[in-house]
């Protein structure tokens, strides 16, 4: 049986060091696993006025969360939140009331920086607000990877140690994701 996994990258950078990060989880993922990226940067704006009218872009990435057996989120923190990007795509999955597809969702979050804490305050906010709408989120173990800039190499994660920690976080999301 396919373990389908959506991948949410919370940067929009073309250069962004959580996609590297990400890139890195992904390629450990074992036989039977599909990953497929939910994309957020052309998501309009949520407002719930939206919520009586048609926007594609909106069908089809609550369609990608709903439809996945558990949610990968890599993100960067943005003055020490989570990036605008990623809470506006949290909000839209979110309703219209009563159509939450967070709800029951098995959700893990990593988080990396350049900086000494990881992106951090991101990664509890967000778990905050997916804990908030009834998201099953991996607690243990954790990632908030510092220095990230440091263990890669052309877009690659290049840094042993950083590997190992990233596999060993990997290994406990794929088994968690297909159980
Ligand atoms: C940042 N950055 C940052 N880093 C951090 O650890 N805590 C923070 O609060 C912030 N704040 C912040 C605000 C804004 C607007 C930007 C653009 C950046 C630095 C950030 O970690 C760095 O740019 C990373 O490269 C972002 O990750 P991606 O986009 O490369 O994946």
């Amino acid at each position: 049986m396919t373990t389908r996994i959506a991948l949410i990258i919370g940067s929009l950078s073309k250069q962004s060091i959580n996609r590297a990060v990400a890139e890195h989880i992904a390629a450990q993922a074992p036989a039977g696993v599909e990953i497929e990226e939910v994309q957020i940067g052309d998501l309009p704006l949520y407002t719930q006025d939206l919520d009586t009218e048609s926007v594609p872009a909106y069908d089809r990435v609550r369609a990608q969360i709903k439809a996945a057996d558990a949610v990968l989120i890599v993100s960067p923190e943005h003055n020490r939140a989570m990036p605008a990007a990623l809470k506006n795509l949290i909000d839209i999955a979110s309703r219209p009331f009563g159509q939450n597809v967070w709800s029951g969702k098995k959700v893990a979050i990593a988080t990396a920086s350049p900086g000494s804490y990881g992106g951090i305050h991101a990664g509890l906010q967000i778990r905050q607000s997916l804990q908030m709408l009834g998201a099953e989120v991996l607690i243990n173990p954790e990632v908030f990877l510092s220095r990230a800039n440091a263990a890669l190499e052309n877009g690659k994660v290049t840094d042993e140690r950083t590997a190992q920690f990233l596999n060993k976080f990997a290994a406990a999301f794929y088994a968690w994701a297909t159980a």
